[in-house]
């Protein structure tokens, strides 16, 4: 029943007792996605200004050029150039900025040529890409995001901050924000997922960790979101492909995670490679001057993906480079990695008219400043003994841990399978991904070693002792033979039992330039799974993969599964913790799973259709008598294998029906809200529930709360995210759990693409996962 809020006294003052600190306490901190906010940067202080201009009037136009130079020097993270020669350039002052160095021992190599032998002094940056930590590995992005948890990423980024910056690395490329709805796309594994408002929270988490909590206090590196923006949005899941995304859509969904960021005190962006509306992003100047700069404020660092300055070429928009270098650098991109265009033709082009030195000057004051921030020209080298090569330390192992255990999403348990009977003495261990380091640490594995990471079967046989554990491969990723299955099977019918560890190759499957087509289990692994399956042992499948898998057959008869993701250094002893139930698993779901690849893309947050599919059965195709001028497939369920959200436990939680509490909301107030751009916007509503472990053992439930609006000049989402609380419950224990819901809860990006509030019914659920959940309806008046 449709409830309105009425002002009234003693309930306001209700309201505020209620907002106790108790409550409060368990909230993340609140989250801007406002878009509105003029960006502030902390960086610029008068003192570093003149020292950048004093700097700057001393400089001539080439190594002005230089300081927008950045290059490759290490193993390759893009098509090689073959270019050679750094230091003779570096001498000259011409290069700004290195990346993908192998260690200390280079960094400090390049750094003294910069620092010693140019005109200027002036020390280079070094990038890197430290995607989910540099040598303490944690779980990859998407599994990181999957335990819904701010802290554990926060803490990750951290870790891998003092790391990188102990080999020299002060700029990290990271964190990668791109929302993605097709499992296709390899890089789905890298982010955190579809929703703009999860993505938004870890991003400011990750910049956080990274950065520190204050960039001059030397203890961070620059953070770096990445790929700005729409390259999640690849056509068909294609890596590169083009994307087309509506101003209201970009505002809606991919501009959020970017904002925030930077809101989070980012100071350097990524453009990336994709056409994004025709427009290629890193010569984009809608999104890279209209929006960056002049709507958000915001006064960093731009930097091209790799060589996407000379991919304008192949994109179209240029016939050679020195057009490529032009259309780059009058569309918003200050710095050119790898392309060499910049330094090619930047300085004709200024010399020939094309392009104000005064826009060059302030592409260079804003490298400098990011320099400045870091300490650089203070400490330009890194201590070559602080580059630790020995055992990782017991809390950065903890800490992987940790992340590994939060983040493996249980997707069944039937007959609770999990976690494992005391009774199981004799354990057959089967499948190519059980005993292979190397694949536990994913793609974009840095800096890591493969000798740091303890498998599932290294891990198992130090619990249960070897002779308990019967292993058999079963076969590889990719192929398999009768007999190695064959032997999969006899250990399969020897143990009380069965683990099978099956999935993708972490390199060359997932990460950058691997989407696929097809999303089943490559090889023969169904076949051996289906077979270890058929001997009726008990099964667990353990899923390691950088995305969702379309697994129907698995999904429908083997009785447990677990997706592992790749968890890191720390793999094995968080699987085997879990297994025998010492670590329950919390983690859920961050991208919709798709049933068959022809549902993709697929994703929670989708709009309504003028033709719904009613309220028909639609976990399954139509059968006859179903309605046919509807939304569905003639031939798939409509709903995902498992939504949004997801996520199982060994113990059960029960939710009571939202309540809400607050004043009357006005459509008028909360825009005006909206407009006053607070910076710490007051909640003007609560809404509540009691969670309650129902079930025998302790658990950590992530309690979502979601919404939807109708009647809006635009459609809105179905249901979209609006805040979300771990809550660690013993068994027989009630938490009420509290949303503040602030007046950009319910802001939308109307017809005009302004952000408004606007007269409208507002659902609201407090739900375990998208689809589930009680909902209560309130009223936003004109
Ligand atoms: C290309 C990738 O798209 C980007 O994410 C990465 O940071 C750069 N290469 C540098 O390695």
């Amino acid at each position: 029943m449709k409830r309105q809020i009425r002002c009234r006294l003693p309930l306001v003052i209700a309201i505020l007792l209620f907002f106790s600190a108790s409550l409060l306490a368990q909230q993340h901190r609140s989250v801007n996605l406002l878009q509105g906010r003029p960006l502030s940067s902390n960086l610029s202080d008068p003192d570093t200004e003149s020292k950048i201009e004093n700097l700057l009037k001393q400089m001539t136009l080439e190594e002005k050029v230089g300081q927008l130079v950045q290059y490759s020097v290490g193993t390759p993270t893009g098509p090689g150039t073959g270019r050679t020669g750094y230091e003779e350039m570096i001498e000259k002052g011409h290069v700004g900025s290195l990346f993908n160095l192998s260690d200390a021992k280079a960094a400090n190599h390049y750094q003294h040529i910069a620092v010693e032998k140019s005109r200027l002094h002036i020390p280079l940056l070094y990038g890197l890409d430290v995607i989910h930590g540099y040598r303490t590995e944690f779980p990859v992005p998407l599994a990181m995001a999957s335990t819904w948890d701010p802290e554990v990423v926060e803490v990750a980024a951290r870790i891998a901050a003092s790391e990188a910056a102990a080999n020299g690395v002060r700029w990290v490329f990271s964190p990668m924000v791109d929302i993605a709805r097709d499992a296709r796309w390899g890089r789905i594994i890298e982010g955190e997922g579809e929703d703009p408002y999860l993505v938004s929270v870890l991003a400011k988490a990750y910049v956080r960790g990274y950065q520190g909590q204050s960039l001059r206090a030397g203890d961070g590196v620059l953070a770096c979101p990445k790929h700005y923006v729409g390259y999640g949005a690849a056509e068909a899941g294609r890596d590169y492909n083009t994307t087309e995304i509506s101003e209201h859509t970009l505002r809606e969904v991919y501009f959020p995670p970017f904002y925030a960021a930077l809101d989070a005190g980012a100071e350097t962006i990524m453009s990336a490679f994709n056409s994004l509306n025709s427009v290629p992003a890193s010569a984009n100047p809608f999104t890279l001057k209209d929006v960056l700069r002049r709507e958000w404020g915001f006064n960093g660092l731009v930097v091209s993906d790799w060589t996407s300055v000379g991919e304008l070429i192949g994109h179209g928009v240029a016939t050679n480079g020195k057009m490529a270098a032009y259309r780059a650098f009058s569309g918003g991109v200050d710095m050119d990695m790898e392309s060499n265009l910049y330094h090619e033709h930047l300085v004709g082009l200024v010399k020939s008219g094309k392009v104000p030195e005064t826009e060059i000057d302030d592409a260079v004051r804003r490298v400098l400043r990011v320099k400045f921030a870091v300490g650089l020209f203070e400490r330009p080298y890194t201590d070559e003994k602080l580059a630790d090569h020995g055992e990782l330390p017991k809390e950065n192992v903890e800490a992987a841990r940790t992340a590994a255990e939060r983040s493996f999403v249980l997707l069944k348990n039937d007959g609770a399978v999990l976690p494992l009977n005391s009774k199981f003495k004799t354990f057959a261990l089967v499948g190519p991904l059980a005993d292979d380091a190397g694949e536990m640490l994913g793609s974009w594995g840095g800096h890591s070693q493969a000798k740091d990471a303890v498998t599932l079967r290294s891990a198992l046989v130090a619990r249960v002792g070897a002779d308990h554990v019967k292993y058999a491969k079963g076969g590889e990723i990719g192929k398999a033979t009768d007999e190695q299955i064959g032997k999969a099977v006899a250990a399969a019918k020897s143990a009380d039992v069965v683990i099978v560890a099956l999935g993708e190759n972490a390199p060359e499957m997932t990460g950058e330039a691997a989407s696929r087509a097809h999303l089943d289990l490559p090889g023969r692994q169904e076949a051996l799974l289906e077979q270890v399956a058929a001997t009726g042992k008990p099964t667990v499948l353990l899923l390691f993969s950088g995305r969702p898998l379309t697994l129907p057959w698995a999904f429908e008869h083997v009785p447990a599964v677990l997706e592992a993701w790749y968890p890191g250094i720390q793999a094995g002893p968080a699987l085997v913790r879990t297994l025998f139930g010492e670590a329950v698993p919390s983690g859920r779901l961050v991208v919709t799973w798709p049933r068959a690849v022809g549902q993709i893309p697929i994703y929670y947050n989708a709009l309504s259709t003028g033709r719904p599919a009613g309220n028909a059965d639609l976990s399954k195709p139509p059968s006859k008598g179903t309605p046919k001028f509807v939304s569905r497939y003639v031939d798939e369920a409509n709903t995902p294998q498992f939504p949004f959200g997801f996520g199982m436990s060994y113990t059960q939680f029960h939710y009571s029906k939202p309540e809400l509490r607050g004043e009357a909301v006005s459509a008028k107030t909360l825009s005006e809200m909206l407009r006053s751009r607070q910076e710490d916007a007051k909640p003007v509503l609560s809404v509540s529930a009691d969670v309650t472990n129902s079930g025998k053992v302790a658990g950590e439930e992530v309690v979502q709360a979601y919404i939807r609006l109708r009647g809006t000049s635009v459609a809105e989402p179905l249901r979209k995210l609006r805040g979300f609380q771990r809550v660690r419950l013993a068994p027989g224990e009630t938490k009420r759990v509290a949303f503040p819901l602030t007046a950009e809860a319910f802001a939308i990006w109307d017809q005009n693409n302004e952000h408004n509030v606007e007269p409208c019914e507002v659902t609201v659920w407090i739900s375990p996962d998208s689809a589930r959940g009680e909902a209560v309806q309130l009223e936003i008046t004109e």
